[in-house]
């Protein structure tokens, strides 16, 4: 039960305080208090706590944050909707390209494309989306439609001496089969994170990011970026497909655009997007899409704060600043005997643990090794998460400084010591 935060730490009810090593839930950009963004949002919720963005009417913080967005958004982004969640800015994804067919006459081209352990949300459509199969399963989902290529997991996946260009170009070949299976007039968009999140912290590997957006080109399919992790700052840009050179067609955000003080995400696209919906709406009198809490004012004076304050400070030049100390201190961990993969950019790694480093052979599940490394990290005052199989997410509030980061890195090792120690008890 957590009951309080400051800076980068986090006090439960039984008065001990950990280090988040998670952000949260990869949102907490700022750590946890902001007298800056607690003032902007008290001014505005005595100013006006509360007004719609539907049928016309709309409020200047909202006009002001897209805006805000529309010009620093990567690629041309004109456009912005605003939802609660990173899923409902996945979901209206899907609805508004799916509203783009209708209009153009290719009522057919309806099928998405993502990648096997992706995480785009959690409602109907956002999970189907989703690569996550313990998510489906008991839910008879995906829905039909939502069509998955390979995970670019180079240290669990590559064939012996396969480099890791080679494996970038199989994984290229595997979504151009995809589309071709499925039928390149068929193909709706195909969805990807800069990097993989919820799947494990994925790095793309070399030459990965090229060769698929060659692919999308040769067959004209829509690309959308997942930013809702590596916006804002995460990689070390503040984009993620900064980083990458990515080329979107529409981007979606979240979590950090309010530093996680408020449940707010956006959807960016372009004006031929915006034309078609608007061809479409035309028919039948409005765009019959929204939420009530959409574009919230309190949210959106949130978010204003927040991206004024990333620049204040520099938030990004402050990500680059202590990665190469963060990285170190993860890769350090590679001598651990649990330690067989680090992979990380900016503040965002992913450690994979294996039973044996010489084959990446991967531990029996039932020994729950994973959990265990959370439970002793916890238990020496580091909250973090890992993600099955056994690999540890490390991705820590952005404004962690150089002391906090060996302290946390300490405390990861000696989770992995104790973990060690169960496991050969
Ligand atoms: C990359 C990515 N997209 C979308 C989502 C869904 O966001 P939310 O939980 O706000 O619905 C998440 C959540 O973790 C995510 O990691």
């Amino acid at each position: 039960m957590v009951v309080e935060g400051n800076g980068v730490w986090i006090t439960t009810d039984d008065g001990r305080r950990l280090i988040d090593g998670f952000s949260g839930l990869g949102c907490t950009s700022l750590g946890y208090d902001s007298e800056r963004i607690a003032a902007a949002a008290h001014e505005q919720l005595s100013t006006l706590p509360y007004a719609p963005t539907f049928y016309g009417r709309t409020h200047p913080k909202i006009a002001a944050l897209a805006d805000r967005l529309v010009g620093i958004a990567p690629g041309d982004m004109s456009r912005v909707i605003f939802q609660c969640s990173g899923s409902e800015a996945t979901d209206t994804l899907i609805k508004f390209l799916w509203a783009r067919s209708a209009a153009r006459g290719e009522p057919d081209r309806r099928v998405f494309i993502s990648r096997r352990r992706g995480y785009y949300g959690n409602t109907v459509a956002s999970v189907s989306l989703s690569g996550q199969p313990h998510m489906h399963a008991k839910f008879g989902l995906p829905l039909e439609g939502f069509v998955k290529t390979e995970t670019p997991n180079y240290y669990l996946a590559h064939h012996d001496g396969e480099t890791e260009q080679e494996f970038s170009q199989r994984m290229a070949d595997d979504l151009e089969r995809v589309i071709l299976d499925v039928g390149p007039d068929s193909v709706a968009a195909f969805a990807a994170e800069p990097m993989q999140s919820g799947g494990g912290v994925i790095k793309p590997p070399e030459g990965y990011w090229p060769r698929m957006q060659a692919v999308l080109k040769k067959y004209e399919i829509h690309f959308h970026v997942d930013e809702v992790v590596c916006g804002f700052g995460r990689t070390g840009n503040r984009w993620g497909s900064e980083t990458w050179g990515l080329e979107p067609d529409s981007v979606s955000c979240a979590k950090a655009l309010t530093a996680g003080f408020f449940p707010m995400s956006a959807l960016l696209f372009k004006d031929d997007l915006f034309e078609d919906l608007r061809a479409n709406a035309d028919e039948v009198g409005v765009l019959g899409h929204g939420f009530t809490y959409s574009g919230h004012p309190v949210g959106a004076a949130i978010a204003l704060e927040a991206l004024d304050i990333y620049e204040d400070i520099d938030l990004v030049g402050h990500v680059r600043s202590v990665s190469p100390g963060f990285l170190a201190g993860c890769e350090a961990l590679l001598e651990h005997p649990l330690v067989g993969d680090v992979r990380g950019v900016g503040l965002f790694c992913g450690i994979q643990l294996v039973e044996d480093k010489a084959t990446r052979a991967l531990f029996d599940p039932a020994l729950k090794v994973g959990q265990r490394v959370q439970d002793h990290a916890h238990d020496r005052g580091l909250y973090l998460r890992t993600i099955a199989p056994d690999r540890i997410s490390f991705m820590p509030p952005l404004i962690i400084e150089p002391d906090e980061i060996v302290e946390a890195t300490s405390r990861l090792a000696g989770a992995l010591d104790d973990t060690w120690k169960d496991l050969r008890s």
